[in-house]
């Protein structure tokens, strides 16, 4: 196992506020409510154990106890955890690394990764994730994660207008070996493409993952800024069609995000 990148703590710590992230721009609130949905329909009923790793300030984790679970989160970043101790006193917290848990075999009913995917650049941390949140996982439960698209900085970055000559060879880099450069912006990060979670996931000893476009095809049309009162129309279209079309395997890779779930198995493979 490699060792933590120290960006990914610095970027959270020092110059990016994950906080209000998913409040605070159409595309964050369009990823919060697809997301919310898919677990709703996804997770066990409340009350269950779930195990928020790479949880961040708990914007999923405070959501899910006000619904009755169990809610444990686990984050790289103390300021995190910090913050989400302070923001949801029902939710405990801990420092930890997904690739080392610092928490028992088969607690969880659900474990959620997201986050910690698309911040490990090599394939053998983010099996080191996986098998972990396997490991934690009672059989029969349920493990879901989150991955960043391929295509999708690229695609964000030319709907920010922020794409240049100068900030075109990185994206170009990225888009071909899915490994981000912190340089350019971002953090240490790793892009999947669809079959490639899939493997990882049946590697882990996770069989028939189902996949879910979390944005849909329609996000880069998104305006970049605004709040929610000016979401409107083309919002509720963009979700709707996310909606309609999270699992069609030809568009799957246009979302953002992709959220893959399985449920493990007795015995792990
Ligand atoms: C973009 S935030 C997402 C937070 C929250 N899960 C959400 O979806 O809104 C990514 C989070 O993953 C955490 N993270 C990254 N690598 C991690 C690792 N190896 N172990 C635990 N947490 C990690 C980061 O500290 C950060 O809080």
């Amino acid at each position: 196992m490699t060792q933590p990148e120290p960006d990914v703590v610095r970027f959270y710590t020092d110059r990016y506020v994950e906080a209000d992230r998913l409040d605070r721009s159409p595309l964050g609130r369009l990823e919060a409510a697809r997301t919310r949905d898919l677990l709703s329909r996804l997770l066990p009923p409340a009350p269950a154990t779930v195990l928020d790793v790479g949880g961040g300030p708990g914007a999923y984790a405070g959501w899910l106890a006000g619904l009755g679970h169990r809610v444990h989160l686990v984050d790289l970043v103390p300021a995190h955890v910090s913050a989400a101790r302070r923001a949801y006193p029902a939710v405990g917290a801990t420092v930890g690394d997904a690739r080392r848990l610092p928490v028992p075999d088969a607690v969880a009913d659900v474990t959620l990764l997201l986050g910690p995917l698309y911040h490990l650049t090599g394939r053998a941390d983010r099996m080191a994730a996986l098998r972990e949140a396997v490991r934690v996982t009672r059989p029969g439960g349920v493990v879901a994660a989150a991955t960043i698209s391929r295509h999708a900085p690229f695609l964000d970055l030319v709907r920010q207008g922020r794409v240049d000559d100068g900030s075109r060879p990185a994206l170009l880099a990225a888009y071909t070996t899915g490994v981000n450069d912190p340089v350019g912006g971002f953090t240490t990060a790793y892009f999947h493409r669809p079959d490639e979670v899939f493997d990882e996931f049946h590697a882990a000893g996770l069989p028939a993952p189902r996949r879910y476009g979390i944005e849909g095809p329609l996000w880069p049309l998104l305006p970049v800024t605004g709040g929610p009162a000016e979401d409107g129309r083309l919002f509720d279209e963009v979700l709707r069609c996310a909606a309609l079309m999270e699992c069609d395997p030809e568009v799957l890779g246009a979302s953002a995000h992709l959220l893959t779930v399985a449920v493990r198995p007795a015995e792990p493979g």
